[in-house]
C-alpha cells in the first residue's frame, strides 16, 4: 500500500473512491459539501430522507454519483458533531476503511482527515488513517495452503489522505509515523499469532535479525543457555529446564544519539508456550499460550519502528525467550533457585514462569544504565480481570514514568491503566526457605507480580506494563491486537 497526500477538492479527484464524512445533524463537513455541489445536492438528500443516518462507523458506498469524477463514494458517519472526538474519528475510519477492503476500488481518497475534530490536528489524523489502513488490511494467512484463502489480502494499492491549507508537512509526518506503527504492530500480530511449533525462541531470533539487517543503528547479538549460566540466570534455567526446545535471549539495540546517552530498555516476556509446567493449566483455550511470547514480539516491533523513525534516542531490547514445559528436568514446585541477582526464588508455582525469566533479564539490564527500564509481559490472569481487554496494566517505582506511559497510552487509543505497588504487597511473597516465593497468593496477583520484579530493578526508574488482558482477543475473533507498540512508541517519540 503507498500513501499519498492529496491536495484538491473532493469534486475533482478521479480516485476508484473517495470517502467523505458526514456527521448525524447539521451542515455538511467543507469537503463533503463541495462534493453535493457538483452532485446537485445527491448526498445532502440521502441524509433527509434518512438513507444514511450518520452516526459514527455508519457508512453507505454509493456507486457512480453524477457530478463527481470518481465511480465511488462511500459516505462515512462521525456522528454528533459536537460529540465527535478522536475515537470517534478513530471508530468511523475503522469502519470505513473496513468497507473500502471490502470494496474493488484500487485507489482511495479519504477526506476524512479535513475536518478538525476535537482532540486531533492534521498530524494525528493522517496518523490514525495510515494505521487503521494496517489494521483493517491485516490478515494471518501465512499458514493457508488455498489459493482462495491465502489471497483474501485486499486489492487496494494507494490511500490518499486529503489535505486542507497548509497541512502537507504535518500530514506527510503523520502518514510517516502511521507507517512505522501499522507494520511494526503487523510484526508484533504475526509474531503473536504464530503457533509454538513455528514461533520459538530459535524463530524469535531469526526475526529480530531480519528486522536488523540493513540498518547500521540496529545490532543484535543473541545469548544460548551456556552463556546464560555463566551469567548464573538460575532463575530464567529454571522454566527452560522441562523443554527440549533451547532458550534464547536476545539483545535488539537501536542507537539513534550518542554512544553515552543512557538508553531506554525495554524487556519482552518471549515465553513461545506456557503449558504452566508441573503446576499444568487446564486444557480448555491453553492453545491461547502461544500468545505469552507477547511483550517479546511488542520489543522486536518497537525496535524495527524505533529505527523506521529514526528516533534521536538509544533503545536496547531484551528478549529471554524459552517455553515453559513439564517433563522429567522440570523444575518443581518448592525447588529453590539462585537468580542472577543472587535472590534465591522459591518456585511454588511453576507457572507463575514469566516473573522467573523476566527478573534475570531486569537485572541484566542494569548494566546498560538505562535511563528507563520498561517490561511488557502476559503476566497474569488476573490483570484479565481486572481491566479487561480494554487497558493493559501498569506498574512502576516512578511516578513521572508511570505518567508518560499513562498519557502517551492515551494519545496513542492504546491505554493503559495504573495499579499500587508497596511494601505491603511484598508481604505476600514471603518465603521461609528462600529470599523470596515466586506467588503470593490469590489476592492483588497482578500487584504482587509486579512487586516481585521490582526487587530487581535496583533504582533504575522502571515502569511493568501487564498486557494479559490487550495482548490479543480470544473467541470468534482471536488474534493478535499488536498493543502496546503503539502505546511505547508514543513514548519514545515524546522523549
Ligand atoms: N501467561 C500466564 C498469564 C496469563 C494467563 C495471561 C491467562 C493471559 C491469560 C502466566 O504465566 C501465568 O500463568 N500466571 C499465573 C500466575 C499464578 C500462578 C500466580 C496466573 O495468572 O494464573
Ligand atoms: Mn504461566
Ligand atoms: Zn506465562
Amino acid at each position: 500500500m503507498r500513501f499519498q497526500v492529496k491536495a484538491g477538492p473532493a469534486s475533482r479527484q478521479r480516485a476508484d473512491c473517495i470517502i467523505l464524512p458526514a456527521y448525524s445533524a447539521g451542515p455538511l463537513p467543507a469537503a463533503t459539501r463541495e462534493a453535493d455541489r457538483a452532485a446537485r445536492g445527491a448526498l445532502r438528500a440521502l441524509l433527509r430522507n434518512g438513507d444514511f443516518r450518520g452516526e459514527t462507523g455508519d457508512t453507505l458506498l454509493l456507486p457512480s454519483v453524477r457530478g463527481l469524477r470518481c465511480p465511488r463514494v462511500l459516505l462515512v458517519g462521525l456522528g454528533a458533531r459536537e460529540k465527535c472526538e478522536r475515537k470517534a474519528l478513530r471508530k468511523a475510519t475503522r469502519s470505513a476503511l473496513a468497507a473500502v477492503t471490502r470494496s474493488a476500488a484500487v485507489e482511495v481518497v479519504s477526506y476524512l482527515g479535513t475536518e478538525d475534530v476535537r482532540g486531533t490536528d492534521a498530524y494525528r489524523r493522517a496518523r490514525i488513517a495510515v494505521e487503521v489502513w494496517h489494521d483493517a488490511a491485516y490478515r494471518f494467512t501465512a499458514l493457508k495452503t488455498r489459493a482462495s484463502e491465502r489471497n483474501r489480502t485486499p486489492k487496494q494499492r494507494l490511500l490518499g489522505i486529503a489535505v486542507s491549507g497548509g497541512d502537507t508537512a504535518e500530514v506527510r509526518r503523520g502518514i510517516a509515523h502511521g507507517q512505522a506503527i501499522g507494520a511494526a504492530m503487523a510484526l508484533a500480530r504475526d509474531l503473536g499469532n504464530l503457533p509454538a511449533n513455528i514461533c520459538t525462541p530459535g524463530y524469535l531470533v531469526g526475526r529480530a535479525r531480519d528486522v536488523a539487517r540493513g540498518n547500521a543503528r540496529l545490532s543484535v547479538s543473541v545469548l544460548d543457555e551456556a552463556r546464560m549460566r555463566r551469567l548464573r540466570m538460575g532463575s530464567l534455567l529454571s522454566v527452560t529446564a522441562g523443554t527440549d526446545e533451547p532458550a534464547r535471549f536476545i539483545v535488539l539495540r537501536y542507537r539513534g544519539a550518542a554512544r553515552n546517552k543512557a538508553p531506554v530498555v525495554l524487556v519482552g516476556k518471549g515465553i513461545t508456550f506456557d503449558t504452566g509446567g508441573i503446576s499444568l493449566k487446564p486444557g480448555p483455550q491453553m492453545d491461547e499460550m502461544k500468545y505469552d511470547m507477547s511483550g517479546a514480539g511488542t520489543v522486536i516491533a518497537v525496535l524495527q519502528a524505533a529505527a523506521a523513525l529514526r528516533l534521536p534516542l538509544n533503545v536496547v531490547g531484551l528478549v529471554p525467550a524459552c517455553e515453559n514445559m513439564p517433563g522429567g528436568s522440570a523444575t518443581r514446585p518448592g525447588d529453590i533457585v539462585r537468580s542472577m541477582s543472587g535472590q534465591t526464588i522459591e518456585i511454588l508455582n511453576t507457572d507463575a514462569e514469566g516473573r522467573l525469566i523476566l527478573c534475570d533479564a531486569l537485572t541484566y539490564g542494569q548494566r546498560f544504565r538505562p535511563a528507563a527500564m520498561i517490561d511488557i509481559a502476559t503476566l497474569t490472569g488476573a490483570c484479565v480481570v481486572a481491566l479487561g481487554k480494554h487497558r493493559s496494566g501498569l506498574m512502576a517505582n516512578s511516578g513521572p514514568l508511570a505518567d508518560a506511559l499513562l498519557a502517551a497510552g492515551e494519545a496513542a487509543d492504546d491505554p493503559a491503566w495504573q495499579l499500587p505497588l508497596g511494601e505491603e504487597y511484598m508481604e505476600q511473597l514471603k518465603s521461609p526457605f528462600a529470599d523470596v516465593a515466586n506467588i503470593g497468593g490469590r489476592e492483588a496477583g497482578t500487584i504482587t507480580a509486579a512487586a516481585f520484579l521490582s526487587r530487581f530493578v535496583g533504582t533504575t526508574p522502571w515502569a511493568h506494563l501487564d498486557i494479559a488482558g490487550t495482548a490479543w482477543n480470544a473467541g470468534a475473533q482471536k488474534g493478535s491486537t499488536g498493543r502496546p507498540v503503539a502505546l511505547l512508541v508514543e513514548f519514545l517519540l515524546k522523549r
